[in-house]
């Protein structure tokens, strides 16, 4: 049982394989504090880390105080309105009007496992796996109960948290800040790690220290954003790669988040994530509860690098669900960049025989095969094939596609209307809008309310309607705009600010059902690219669709940021054709391939157009894929170089987790003059195993490897790359 409870002291004791998380119950009271979140310790009695013997620090010894202590003690869950002045996570608002919530320590249990959350992704695990303490704190006089839940999975230094709030009175009580997570950490000698960018540009690495005052992060769009990411680690300042500590936090949830870290007057650090108070309400009458999503908590003691690792092992296998994600994916071809709009069955086809003599194993039809859709201005809702395009219906293309051999997938985006649709025309106050304003369009589109009843099961009959009539194997869902004018004629007035949550449960209820409807239905999720690639997709998806970026050098930054949480067996990936549609860059198709191959791999370019000698290429990388994907897919990732960072060029390894297999990326992004070759350290490799260098025959030890290195030479010219395969002798 990695969860013990030392009665004596009241303290609690959540160890894993190199970390311990303790929190205890100080003073008679029963405030719930947090002791200490680090590597390993054997000690249960932490508790003079709380200061309570230490007069005259708690209230039963110094009542006058209180309120300083209020705004000093290590808080577990926060709450607005005592006289804690930093941040909280939970503020209500009683019928009376009223926002001090006061919680104490009431009872607790200890389980083996972990429950399921229910209608929000979450992680999961077996009773072997983990272990879960809820503890139940209660505002007595706001007749408020708060269930603190916190699941430690043993073998991987995770803990993950949520909250469960209960009206347990007899009045009406409003919620208007309910996060997941407070992390205390003593001092404020930390960096801070988080993901930033746009569309095109997403998730770039950037890292600054802690500061007094509140650094924020967060989305009120209605989904993760590309701009910003539901992802924060604490670092200590000498973290690299492979060594330091690190904190990484990271919310299971699609719409909008906040995470903070606050320096405080008294050189602590507070660290806090879950739903943005912004746009958010929550009104629970007597007896109705709210259940927030969840943090997961990694602890790493092997810097950022060990971190990352931790969230690729769990996400593989305590997350992710669909059945392929141990599976290698079939190797797909998307006709978004080949054609945009302009297609129809015979160029589909054309581009599909082609590609399956070359070994590609899917065709997906991106958009423009619905309603009369032929711009981006119109259709959205009209899932009916259009007959002019594609004659004879899905049913007869997608026969084709399956006897050449191939899959076949297709795009949607459900969550959208446009104002130019039969849909539209029909039910205009399906569209996400406030009366009597005319709601902001993004990409000529509204967004559905998804909050309501009748609209998810219209959107859901639409699409699984064109699921169930041919065989399609795989759906891309997309969604393209941001949300605005949040409002729905399906709340009532004080349910109004409840919309953008109830959004994103709609959403995943949704994706619920359509993944237990299609069980062996490959999804992938997308958002403009990569606006939603995030932990909550994942649940439902095992892959999601990363960038509109395709250029390799773009890549490189774009997959750095994203496989520093996000395990590459989720990272969609194609190669495309140049001048790249985005930057404009001409790369290389062989090192196109070499970074798609960090992800799932694919193809988005019309191959009957691309020169013949690219094409000839294709067969070379779809052998290399099937070689390496096992590997990539399920091994440790390990980062040795960043092009971000360097400028230069960029370096990265998988190994197999017997350690017997390795596969090195290294990408010379800018060639540099009169430099024959440079020196790159291999990881965690075994240091006691003997390793061949595929291409070369050479053999050397792990530990030269990892130590001394091995050469690179010039590979003379700007975006050059290579792979570099290792096999244990
Ligand atoms: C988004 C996606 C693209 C493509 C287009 C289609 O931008 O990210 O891959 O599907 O929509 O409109």
């Amino acid at each position: 049982m990695g969860i013990v409870f030392n009665s004596e002291k009241r303290v609690f004791k959540l160890d894993s394989a190199n970390a311990s998380y303790l929190c205890g119950v100080a003073d008679e009271e029963g405030f719930l504090g947090h002791i200490y979140f680090g590597k390993k310790v054997p000690d249960t009695d932490l508790t003079y880390l709380l200061r309570i013997n230490e007069p005259p620090f708690v209230p039963s010894q110094n009542n006058r105080e209180r309120l300083s202590f209020y705004d000093t003690f290590p808080m577990e869950y926060p709450t607005a309105g005592i006289g804690d002045y930093r941040e909280s996570c939970l503020r209500i608002r009683t019928k009376s009007g009223h926002e001090v919530c006061h919680l104490l320590y009431e009872s607790h249990e200890i389980r083996q496992g972990k429950e399921a959350l229910p209608g929000l992704p979450a992680t999961f695990g077996t009773q072997e796996e983990c272990s879960t303490l809820k503890i139940t704190m209660a505002d007595k006089a706001a007749g408020l109960k708060v269930i603190l839940s916190y699941t430690v999975f043993e073998k991987l230094d995770v803990i993950a948290r949520s909250v469960k709030i209960v009206n347990a009175s007899d009045d009406d009580i409003t919620l208007t800040r309910a996060l997941s997570v407070c992390l205390e950490l003593d001092g404020t000698d930390y960096d801070i790690l988080s993901l930033h960018g746009s569309w095109s540009r997403e998730r770039r690495i950037q890292r600054h220290a802690v500061r007094l005052g509140t650094y924020s992060t967060g989305s009120v769009r209605g989904e993760s954003s590309h701009q910003e990411h539901p992802f924060l680690a604490v670092t200590s300042k000498d973290a690299t790669e492979d060594m330091g500590e690190v904190y990484g936090l990271n919310f299971v949830y699609s719409g909008n988040f906040t995470a903070q870290v606050q320096g405080t007057q008294f050189d602590n650090t507070r660290v806090t994530m879950g739903i943005h108070p912004d746009h958010f309400s929550w009104l629970l009458t007597p007896g109705q509860e709210f259940q927030t999503p969840e943090v997961i908590m990694v602890y790493s003691c092997e810097g950022i690098g060990g971190m990352t690792r931790t969230f690729h092992d769990l996400y593989r296998n305590h997350l992710i669900r669909s059945p392929y994600k141990n599976k290698k994916r079939p190797i797909l071809i998307n006709n978004w960049e080949a054609t945009y709009f302009d297609f129809n069955t015979e160029k589909l086809l054309s581009i599909a025989k082609e590609a399956s003599k070359l070994g590609i194993e899917m065709l997906v039809m991106d958009d423009g095969w619905f309603g009369k859709r032929n711009l981006d201005n119109c259709a959205l809702g009209d899932w009916t094939v259009n007959e002019e395009k594609l004659p004879g219906g899905l049913k007869r293309l997608v026969d084709e596609v399956n006897k050449l051999g191939m899959k076949f997938g297709i795009w949607f985006e459900p969550e959208m209307i446009s104002p130019d649709s039969d849909l539209y025309r029909a039910h205009p106050d399906w569209a996400i809008q406030v009366p009597g304003k005319t709601p902001t369009m993004g990409r000529e589109q509204y967004v559905l309310d998804f909050s309501r009843r009748e609209i998810l099961d219209y959107v859901y009959e639409s699409v699984a309607k064109v699921l169930r009539s041919a065989n399609i194997e795989y759906v891309k869902w997309d969604m393209n705009r941001s949300l605005s004018d949040l409002g729905s004629f399906g709340l009532s007035p004080e349910r109004q600010s409840e919309f953008s949550h109830r959004y994103v449960l709609g959403l995943y209820e949704i994706q619920e059902r359509l993944i237990q409807e299609f069980p062996n239905l490959l999804l992938e999720n997308c958002s403009g690219g990569g606006a939603r690639f995030d932990a909550g997709m994942l649940f439902y998806s095992p892959q999601i669709w990363c960038s509109d970026n395709m250029d390799a050098v773009e890549r490189l930054t774009i997959q750095q940021g994203t496989a520093m949480v996000y395990p590459l067996s989720a990272m969609g990936a194609h190669v495309s054709d140049c001048p790249n549609h985005v930057v404009g860059r001409n790369t290389p198709f062989e090192t196109r391939g070499y970074v798609a191959l960090a992800g799932t791999f694919g193809y988005e370019l019309d191959v009957t157009k691309i020169s013949e000698e690219d094409r000839d290429l294709i067969p070379e990388q779809v052998a290399m894929y099937h070689k390496y994907n096992d590997l990539v897919r399920t091994g440790d990732y390990y980062r040795i170089a960043g092009y971000g960072e360097n400028h230069l060029y960029d370096a990265y390894m998988v190994v197999a987790k017997d350690k017997k297999e390795a596969l090195v990326t290294y990408i010379q992004v800018l060639a540099r003059p009169n430099y024959h070759s440079r020196r790159i350290r291999l990881k965690g490799l075994s240091e006691n195993l003997n390793y061949r260098i595929e291409e070369t025959g050479q053999i050397l030890s792990g530990s030269t490897l990892m130590n001394a290195g091995i050469q690179i030479e010039n590979l003379q010219g700007d975006f050059k790359g290579k792979l570099i395969h290792v096999l244990a002798e």
